[in-house]
């Protein structure tokens, strides 16, 4: 296992090459690599810093008895925002052990309106891939897109999409309108990781935004002021180290740092229509994409980054002892701490 505090990052690419077999004799569907984030990498342009501005308040997970407690307990102790998220190193660490680094995501579908007696929300789960922690883009070296300087680390799992699937609506209401924002989001979440061979499980609760191309704009002002607290300066990267670090510049490297196929993913016909439909102008499955400024496809793509408030750890490696920790981040968005209890399992 990693050191608790080293400073790394995790990669995940199901896209690249398929390794040999693995030490354990497994062949890798999903190559992940613990590696140190690249210093001041390839950029181009600048952006507008993160806003401050006030944000539309996202909706919370619901609250549970513990939570309410910890949260009058900080109120009345006002905590500074903690040096690192307990958990992380020892999550990241187990992810990086992982034969594929994916796990289940599982977001609110708003019922059909019309039907009286159905729930207004019903649970949709799915496999995604983790794609790294916001702002610790993996180094895949066939990225052609220019890289954000190695700037912050977060605790901000992310994963790649497609505006037009139901998560990002379930996330973000307006993202499918087509004039809508392409940014927003904060809907509730839950990421469930089964990381095998530490035989431990892991349970991400919090809330999801989305990232699409408008996010240096005014309009997505509330997503960067909703994600910019979490972002911590690593140390020893002084103020513009490197240049400057850009929003947009990460989701365009997020995009680069698919494979041409799976870039060509977001010209597919719409997913969830019906085959008999013809889809539109240059889309169609099996496409390669080279640029990484492919307006098609770049209109589709989007990164949605998590922002955990609890995590529920399940330990059954010692199959006499199960053990489990409840993480619970208690306070606002700029100022709050971790608070850690082992439970029954
Ligand atoms: C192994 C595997 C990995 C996947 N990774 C992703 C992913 O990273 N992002 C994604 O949007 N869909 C991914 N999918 C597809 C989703 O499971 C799902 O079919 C798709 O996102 C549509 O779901 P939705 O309409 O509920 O959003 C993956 C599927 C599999 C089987």
């Amino acid at each position: 296992m990693a050191a608790e505090n080293e400073d790394c990052v995790i990669s995940a690419f199901p896209e690249l090459p398929r390794p040999a077999a693995s030490q354990s004799g497994k062949v890798d569907d999903f190559q992940v690599q613990l590696r140190r984030h690249p210093s001041a990498a390839r950029q181009r342009g600048s952006t507008s810093p993160p806003s401050t501005a006030a944000s539309r308040l996202p909706p919370q997970t619901p609250r549970t008895p513990m939570r309410r407690v910890l949260e009058h307990l900080h109120r009345t102790m006002r905590i500074p925002m903690p040096a690192d998220a307990p958990w992380r190193a020892t999550f990241l660490s187990h992810v990086q052990q992982m034969d594929s680094p994916t796990f289940v995501l599982s977001t609110l579908h708003a019922s059909d309106p019309s039907s009286a007696s159905a729930p207004r929300f019903v649970p949709r789960a799915r496999t995604v891939v983790f794609r790294g922690m916001w702002a610790s883009l993996p180094v895949n070296p066939k990225n052609p897109a220019p890289l954000n300087p190695d700037t912050y680390q977060t605790h901000l799992p992310t994963i790649t999409t497609d505006a037009r699937m139901d998560k990002a609506p379930e996330l973000l209401e307006t993202a499918s309108a087509p004039d809508g924002p392409q940014s927003g989001g904060g809907g509730p979440v839950e990421g469930v990781f089964w990381a095998a061979e530490a035989k431990t499980q892991w349970r991400l609760r919090g809330r999801a935004y989305v990232i699409g191309p408008d996010i240096d704009s005014p309009v997505a002002a509330p997503v960067r002021a909703a994600l910019a607290p979490y972002m911590r300066r690593r140390t020893g990267a002084a103020a513009g180290a490197g240049g400057s670090w850009s929003w947009s510049r990460e989701l365009t490297a997020h995009f680069g740092n698919l494979r041409p196929l799976m870039r060509g993913t977001f010209r597919n016909p719409p997913p969830g229509t019906p085959l008999s439909q013809r889809p539109g102008q240059g889309l169609g499955l099996g496409q390669t994409v080279d640029d990484v400024e492919d307006e098609v496809s770049r209109r589709n793509f989007r990164v949605v980054v998590m922002v955990p408030e609890e995590v529920d750890r399940v330990d059954l490696s010692d199959p006499e002892r199960g053990r489990r920790w409840n993480y619970t981040f208690v306070g606002t968005d700029n100022e709050g701490e971790w608070t850690v209890a082992e439970l029954w399992p």
